[in-house]
């Protein structure tokens, strides 16, 4: 553990058993914290406490049963024929090109699609989602991003507002009707909470992809070992989330006088769990830098999904996204190489990623 005066302060927690437990006592340590997160790009609105994500305990828990049948690993397997079909259709564009940038054109374009069909948004509506978290993500300037957010952000008010007018059966229906603690969330919560959703749900599995494919370039025998064995993909993608994972790290609030790792803590100190950290810990995991597939992630479990009550609600999906998006991708571009000269960048943050993947491959 080490305190860092950075960014207001906060501590960072990277061993194994310190991370769990800090994970698992959200009697001592909660999830909300106070200015970390993403860019305030709709300001006003970034003020509420997003459900779920950013509760903790009872009140957590009785959101999580709410959104958990949408997120089974039967409900995660009802979307790999959607998945596997944006897949083919977006390669099958790039194939007669010859060459690409792999995360712009393909590791950041599925998972937006998914997860616009995951909270019952239509193919046009979809579409658009796409384009819009792209553009907002994409901003290079403070103003770009609240403009990009603020047309993104009404596109979800509208949809909200439908869906309590007229609910449905999705996703988006079950979260804006939802009665916790005997109310409902107001605007400016579904916002948020829709907000992170989407941002869980695909910045994440894009990052997670782009990681995989720099993986497979840069580690030839793997990759001729998964594309003749393409069943190998589910332990390289479990693998991947251990040894890279896309969310490294994630913030808790401390709410009691306590101790983690002998290191005492206060109220109101704020802790960065970083979950790709504890998933190398020398102390329980057996050659933590090295990429295996013969793992079994159950001892120690990996936390690259996270732990405890807020363990990733959505690993079912992007096991099912990654291990599909992998798959199409060496079965359509075998020869994908990089570009002569190329050098690749990771993006550095609590999500992390590659910068872009230019590649060619023959035409055909
Ligand atoms: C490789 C891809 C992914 C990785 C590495 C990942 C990782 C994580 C981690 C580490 C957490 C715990 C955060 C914390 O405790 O503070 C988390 C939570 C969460 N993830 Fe994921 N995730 C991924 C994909 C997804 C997808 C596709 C969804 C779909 C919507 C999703 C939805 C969520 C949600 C809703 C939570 C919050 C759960 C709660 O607060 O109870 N994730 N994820």
């Amino acid at each position: 553990m080490a305190r860092s005066g950075e960014l207001g302060g906060f501590v960072l927690v990277t061993g194994y058993e310190e991370v769990r437990e800090a994970a698992g006592a959200s009697d001592r340590f909660s999830a909300y914290v106070d200015g970390l997160g993403a860019a305030a790009v709709v300001t006003e609105m970034w003020e509420a406490v997003a459900p779920m994500f950013e509760t903790d305990e009872e009140h957590h828990n009785q959101w999580r049963r709410l959104l958990q049948d949408f997120f089974t690993p039967a409900a995660a397997a009802a979307q790999e024929q959607y998945v596997r079909a944006v897949c083919r259709e977006t390669l099958q564009e790039l194939i007669p090109h010859g060459a690409a940038d792999l995360v712009g054109a393909y590791t950041r374009q599925v998972p937006p699609l998914v997860i616009g069909r995951v909270l019952g948004l239509t193919e046009l509506e979809r579409a658009w989602l796409s384009e819009h978290v792209r553009a907002l993500y994409d901003a290079e300037t403070l103003t770009d991003a609240r403009h990009a957010g603020r047309i993104y952000a009404d596109f979800l008010l509208d949809r909200i507002h439908e869906r309590r007018i007229h609910p449905t059966a999705d996703l988006l229906s079950q979260m804006v009707n939802a009665q916790v603690d005997g109310r409902s969330t107001d605007d400016d919560e579904q916002i948020k909470m829709t907000m992170l959703l989407v941002a869980a749900g695909h910045l994440t599995t894009a990052d997670a992809c782009a990681t995989a494919i720099l993986q497979l370039l840069e580690d030839a025998t793997l990759r001729e070992h998964v594309s003749a064995e393409p069943a190998a993909l589910e332990a390289f993608v479990e693998e991947l989330v251990r040894y890279e994972p896309a969310v490294a790290a994630t913030g808790r609030t401390v709410t009691t006088a306590t101790q983690l790792g002998g290191v005492p803590l206060f109220p109101g100190d704020r802790l960065l769990l970083a979950w790709g950290s504890a998933n190398r810990d020398e102390r329980v995991v057996d050659d933590g830098d090295v990429f295996r597939l013969d793992r079994e992630h159950s001892r120690p479990q990996h936390v690259g999904w996270g732990s405890g009550e807020h363990r990733c609600l959505g690993r079912h999906l992007a096991r099912v996204e990654l291990r599909v998006m992998l798959t199409e991708l060496l079965r359509a571009l075998p020869d994908f190489r990089l570009q002569p000269g190329a050098t690749v960048c990771r993006t550095f943050g609590v999500i992390r990623g590659v910068a872009a993947l230019p590649v060619r491959w023959e035409r055909r």
